[in-house]
């Protein structure tokens, strides 16, 4: 069964240096691939979120590749982690511990071939890791999660939790909707990049992206 997923994916992505992090090489669904702009019905994925690299994701693993220094002592979760790019910044950094994780069994799929692709390692788990107190990290990544309402409001909670227990919590977003002025208001901005042109035909029309630190 993995072997399928593995070979479909191989099949239906191509190799990208065409974003942020250009000294990553990662399998994604480009322009140039069979199911670019297909139906969904002629896709054999259902809401490959991994087979894109988010503006939030792109961010956060620049800003990782940025300072590498920071991150080489840190024990790192990758929540929500689509094609694993943050979690594959922290690991050729250096991180003590990463843990890259997606309640799709595709993007963790996706997220080992895109490690192997850049030779490191990294540990993958499908858990729902929301809710939870996340022992044993003390950095937790969030990259473009911020989509949708209902699950902002429940993410934000949790991590303004895990914020006061004393994790560092980093968001990356371009700006979505659920990341609203009240809750940018418990942030520190850290750094803000511009989008390269071809990701932001993809995410329609952002052209920035921003890594915000949640603050107790
Ligand atoms: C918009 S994509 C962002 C992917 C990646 N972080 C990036 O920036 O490129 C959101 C990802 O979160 C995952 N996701 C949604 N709910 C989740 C949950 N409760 N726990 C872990 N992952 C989740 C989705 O499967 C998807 O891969």
């Amino acid at each position: 069964m993995l072997k399928d997923i593995t070979s479909l994916i191989l099949r239906h992505t191509l190799v990208s240096r065409s974003h942020l992090t250009p000294e990553l090489s990662l399998r994604l669904i480009t322009r140039g691939c069979e199911v670019w702009g297909a139906r969904a019905e002629e896709v054999p994925f259902v809401d490959p979120y991994w087979g894109f690299y988010w503006p939030g994701g792109q961010a956060v693993a620049r800003y990782i590749l940025d300072k590498p220094r920071f991150f080489q002592s840190r024990r790192v979760l990758d929540v929500g982690c689509g094609c694993g790019a943050q979690a594959i910044a922290a690991a050729s950094v250096g991180a003590e511990r990463v843990l890259a994780n997606d309640i799709d069994v595709n993007a963790l799929e996706a997220t080992k071939i895109n490690a192997e692709l850049n030779n490191v390692s990294v540990e993958t788990s499908e858990k729902n890791f929301i809710g939870t107190k996340c022992e044993g990290f003390d950095t937790i990544l969030i990259g473009d999660m911020f989509y949708d309402e209902e699950f902002a409001k429940t993410l934000f909670e949790w991590l303004s939790k895990l914020t006061d227990s004393g994790k560092l919590v980093l968001i990356g977003d371009p700006g979505r909707h659920g990341l609203t002025a009240s809750r940018i208001s418990s942030m520190t901005r850290l750094a803000s990049y511009t989008l390269h042109e071809d990701t932001c035909l993809e995410n329609r029309g952002f052209t920035e992206a921003t890594v915000w630190r949640l603050e107790k």
